[in-house]
């Protein structure tokens, strides 16, 4: 089991059809429990980079590190137990809450399915619910409201024990109560966890430790939100403009 969290991207290329390069010489070292941001257009490589980190592709140049170990000596399973992962779109099937909950950690204790939805602010709407934990949801979360679905999928994500964190950000606005929500259950997730997000949200973004703007699948700029923003370049861009 790898405990410390720690990710070392060293030299990646990497393309997904011989020819094209997508991602060029990525260098990128997140230390445990820290939180690193990717930012940059549509198709600059940000959703690849979380790709390869799990492994979804082999890599044509360079290596992926994780706590000094080369990904590709990582059994599979053990790579999936050891990264979490928030997505876009939820994944939610026909089960009850706490099955939906539980999904990947079959051991989970009905204590840990209830401290997992409290820390991503989901226990609250729960009990709401006509059956509480037991109440059967519809396929893909239909009978839940789009936040609900976010705060169950985080809920899916706390529950693991993974020291590393790969997010992607919804771009599309819930309201402002729920994104308070929201919110407040990604800060408990992230931490002590090495978080990746995909950011798409300003206050996101300006509390990580390292910014990585992404252009044409190279690192263009990187720093602090502080630090980019004094810059004056692609970031400042993007975030006065
Ligand atoms: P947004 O999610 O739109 O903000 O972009 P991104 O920064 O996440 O870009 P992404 O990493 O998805 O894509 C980078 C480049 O790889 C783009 O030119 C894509 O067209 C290409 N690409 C992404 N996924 C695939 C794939 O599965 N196959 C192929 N052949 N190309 C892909
Ligand atoms: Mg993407």
């Amino acid at each position: 089991r790898l405990i410390k969290g720690e990710v070392v991207l060293k030299n990646v290329t990497f393309g997904y059809v011989p020819g094209k390069v997508v991602l060029k010489n990525i260098n990128v070292t997140a230390k445990p429990g820290q939180k690193i941001a990717f930012v940059g257009s549509t198709g600059a490589g940000k959703t690849t980079i979380t790709n390869l980190i799990n492994r979804f592709y082999e890599i044509d140049e360079g290596e992926i590190l994780i706590d000094g170990i080369n990904i590709k000596n990582i059994k599979k399973d053990s790579l999936r137990s050891n990264i979490a992962m928030v997505l876009q779109d939820t994944h939610l099937f026909s089960g009850t809450v706490r099955e939906n909950i539980r999904y990947g950690r079959l051991d989970a204790t009905d204590e840990e399915v209830i401290e997992a939805a409290k820390i991503a602010c989901a226990h609250s709407f729960i009990e709401r619910l006509p059956q509480g934990y037991d109440t059967v949801l519809e396929g893909d979360g239909a009978n839940l409201s789009q936040g609900e679905r976010q705060l169950l999928n985080i809920a899916r994500a706390a529950i693991s024990k993974a020291p590393i964190l790969i997010l992607d950000e919804a771009t599309s606005s819930v309201d402002t109560r729920t994104e308070k929500y929201i919110e407040r259950g990604m800060d408990q997730l992230m931490k002590n966890r090495t978080t990746f997000v995909i950011a798409h949200r300003l206050s996101t973004v300006r509390n990580a430790d390292l910014i990585i703007v992404l252009e044409h699948g190279e690192i263009i700029e990187q720093g602090t939100h502080e630090e980019l923003l004094a810059l004056g370049g692609r970031y400042y861009q993007l975030y006065t403009g």
